[in-house]
């Protein structure tokens, strides 16, 4: 039997019941097994939030138990590495690894997240994200690929390579999930969930771009975002689900809400007066699979029933389930098999460990990097709240920072820490290494709460001025400052963490929290070098530490092995060849500052902040130099042609980037939008011609009727090392 008919004939078998049951998605963990296994028994069509033997007893009740024993499918978010699980591999988090620039490397990730999804039984991984983070205020930035449609697309579509594999059906791959389906990150003073006030032109433009790569990948799932455009909840968004995503851009996997959204278009967003006007939206707009409101099952029947609901939409999404289903060949093998001792096994460990190194982005250094084994160095200081602190180095979505109900809570091994890092890095050169906390990143009343620190801050600069001994009142920053007094070189962690991001968790003020900015200050008073570690979960507003400290290096979120490798960047054994994925303001009212806004001419700058951001897309610095030369382009192929070299005297990798600017067109664009990079590993001297082939993306634009056309004429096209003029060589051609 053909799987058409396969499937065609399933659904004629169903009742109405059956269909509702089919489209429902049921939370384990929030509703508990026993409640669970009847939705199992009633032909559910899919779970959450379950590992292990609990994914055996539901399936199971699903294919014995339910009249036409139809398997249930199982979903999880493992957006880092199956970071849910405590043994599992624990990867940096998107952010962090978008700053390789390696589609390779995060289409690796993916397949050893998947495979270890897989070993707990599961079949569906709700990742990767492909929102687009262009203001750093919105909690969620460090689920991201940063801020720029392409390199997110081109990521994503790796992740979603690396997830399912060629294969839905092999032991172990899993479904990916293209969420959130549309414009989420993009939401009105970066508010989580909130309504997003873009045209669809605007959301043609942009953010669709990295979901129409997931399609092009092949990616079996999306999943539409909490938010609204312009007044319309996506959940209920016909144009965005319907029309776009499936008539236009021929999507034929399943549509999942997000957590109870059905719910949400009566209780928060309020476009609809009950739970039945809301079922009835959700199936209409084109939502296949509803997670978490339960209460879709005897409303959709209602609605039916009462003939306010063709019943044909609900045979289309059930048609989108279990042809999905019928790929994963789930009535053959209704548990993931995985690899078995794949969970946190050796070569994923050491794929964390390469996806660290490979992160890690140098922005500033005034010569102190790497540190050498001289004489001069005898002691380091490793100051800061988040030199040992495993949780903010992890950030968000892991077994302790993000617990599901009963899981364990607290970090288990392996992992390095930075000071843990340093202290390896050093051992046996005689150098002592010592530490102080220094600060808290954020004490417990100040988050979300009150802002009162700032007369802590204020205090402490006071005491700054005033000399030395009054800082004794501060113990932690008086040990940090007796500490750095006394050292050759200070190491300083700083930076966020995971209690300031994530969902419902977006920040007014981009600015260190706590008492770090004093910490700063008061520690560059000893003229002791500093080099500064940013360990967050997002770019924050540090123009002040900068200047202050003789290097910089960003971390991010580096996972396990976060801290171990930024201790070999400091120490020059690794090459730092990570670029920003996404800018950096120097105050939280210069946002937004991701780099190709459209252009006026107004000078485009506040009265009291610098025009320019404090780091921008693109940047990282490296130990050895790079140069630029014979840029060309091939007009039929759409092919650039650049030659690179590596001019200093380490080796090193360099990440080639490409950008477009349509001279001239009908509607504005930016002056320059990244269309291409390639990373290129170069000997000292050595030198290499890169060629990239341009998508036809890359020249089109979106016209106000929501026609995307290329508009023939004179283009810019710059090559080089970051998206800043100075770094960017042009010429321009016709097309
Ligand atoms: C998040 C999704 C996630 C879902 C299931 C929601 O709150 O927005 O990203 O996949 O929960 O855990």
């Amino acid at each position: 039997m053909s799987d058409k008919s396969f499937i065609d004939n399933l659904i004629s078998q169903m009742t109405l019941e059956e269909k509702a049951a089919q489209m429902v998605q049921i939370p384990v963990s929030a509703v508990g097994m026993e409640e669970s296994l009847k939705w199992a028994e009633m032909g559910a069509g899919s779970f959450l939030n379950v590992f292990g033997d609990d994914i055996k007893e539901l399936q199971k009740a699903a294919m014995e138990k339910s009249r036409l024993k139809i398997p249930a499918i199982f979903g999880t978010d493992a957006v880092r590495g199956h970071a849910e699980n405590k043994d599992a591999t624990i990867f940096p988090s998107s952010l962090t690894m978008a700053a390789t620039w390696d589609r390779d490397l995060l289409r690796q990730v993916a397949a050893a997240t998947a495979a270890e999804v897989a070993t707990d039984g599961l079949h569906w991984d709700f990742a990767p994200l492909f929102c687009l983070a262009r203001d750093p205020r919105w909690g969620r930035t460090g689920e991201t690929f940063g801020e720029d449609k392409y390199l997110a697309g081109e990521l994503g579509a790796a992740q979603v390579r690396g997830y399912q594999g060629d294969d839905l059906s092999a032991d172990d791959t899993v479904l990916a999930c293209a969420k959130h389906y549309i414009a989420y990150g993009e939401a009105t003073g970066a508010r989580d969930s909130y309504d997003t006030e873009v045209t669809f032109r605007k959301i043609r433009d942009e953010f669709l771009s990295p979901f129409r790569k997931a399609i092009e990948a092949g990616c079996g799932s999306f999943m539409t975002a909490y938010g609204s455009i312009d007044g319309t909840p996506l959940t209920a968004n016909k144009k965005a689900l319907r029309d776009i995503l499936r008539d236009e851009l021929g999507f034929d996997g399943i549509v999942v809400t997000d957590w109870d959204t059905v719910n949400y278009l009566v209780v928060r967003q309020k476009v609809c007066k009950d739970i039945n006007e809301a079922s009835r939206a959700a199936a209409s707009a084109g939502n296949d699979i509803i997670m978490c409101t339960s209460a879709f099952y005897d409303a959709v029947i209602e609605e039916v029933r009462e003939g306010r609901l063709e019943e044909k939409i609900l045979d289309d999404a059930v048609r989108h389930i279990l042809s999905v289903k019928l790929k994963m060949k789930l009535w053959d093998k209704p548990i993931k098999k995985g690899i078995p001792g794949s969970i946190g096994c050796k070569a994923h460990l050491e794929l964390a460990k390469k996806a660290a190194e490979n992160s890690v982005i140098m922005l500033k250094n005034d010569g102190v990097l790497p540190i050498s084994f001289n004489k001069k160095i005898r002691k380091i200081a490793v100051i800061g709240p988040n030199a040992n602190d495993i949780r903010a180095q992890y950030g968000d979505w892991t077994y302790f920072t993000h617990p599901l109900p009963g899981v364990k809570k607290e970090p288990a091994r392996p992992y390095v820490t930075l000071l843990e890092g340093v202290r390896a890095q050093t051992e046996g050169s005689g150098i002592k290494v010592e530490y102080a906390y220094g600060c808290a990143v954020n004490r417990p009343d100040y988050h979300r709460e009150t802002k009162d620190i700032g007369a802590f801050i204020d205090m402490c600069y006071e005491i700054n001025e005033h000399g030395t001994d009054n800082y004794k009142q501060m113990p932690f920053i008086n040990e940090a400052a007796s500490l750095a007094r006394e050292s050759d070189l200070v190491i300083l962690a700083l930076g966020d963490n995971y209690t300031q991001a994530g969902e419902y968790t977006d920040r007014a003020d981009l600015d260190l929290s706590g008492m770090q900015e004093a910490l700063v200050r008061i520690i560059s008073g000893f003229k002791v070098p500093i080099i500064t570690v940013l360990i967050a979960t997002k770019p924050l507003a540090i123009p002040d530490v900068v200047k202050r400290s003789d290097a910089v290096v960003c971390a991010f979120n580096g996972g396990m092995f976060g801290g171990e490798a930024v201790a070999e960047v400091l120490f020059g054994k690794k090459n730092p060849e990570g670029r920003l994925p996404i800018s950096f303001p120097v105050m939280t009212g210069q946002v937004p500052v991701y780099y190709n806004q459209l252009p006026g001419w107004h000078e485009g700058r506040y009265v009291d902040c610098p025009k320019e951001p404090l780091f921008v897309f693109g940047e990282g610095l490296s130990y050895t130099w790079y140069e630029y030369s014979g840029l060309k382009f091939d007009a039929g192929t759409k092919t650039v042609t650049v030659t690179v070299a590596n001019t200093g005297d380490m080796k090193g990798t360099e990440t080639v980037q490409i950008y477009i600017n349509d001279k001239v067109s009908s509607i504005m664009t930016a002056d320059k939008n990244l269309a291409g990079f390639e990373k290129v590993e170069l000997e000292p001297g050595e030198s290499r011609e890169v060629s990239i082939r341009l998508d036809d993306e890359a020249f089109e634009v979106t016209l106000p009727d929501e026609t995307r056309v290329i508009e023939h004429g004179e283009f810019d096209i710059m090559a080089g090392h970051s998206s800043r003029d100075e770094d960017l060589i042009k010429i321009t051609v016709v097309l």
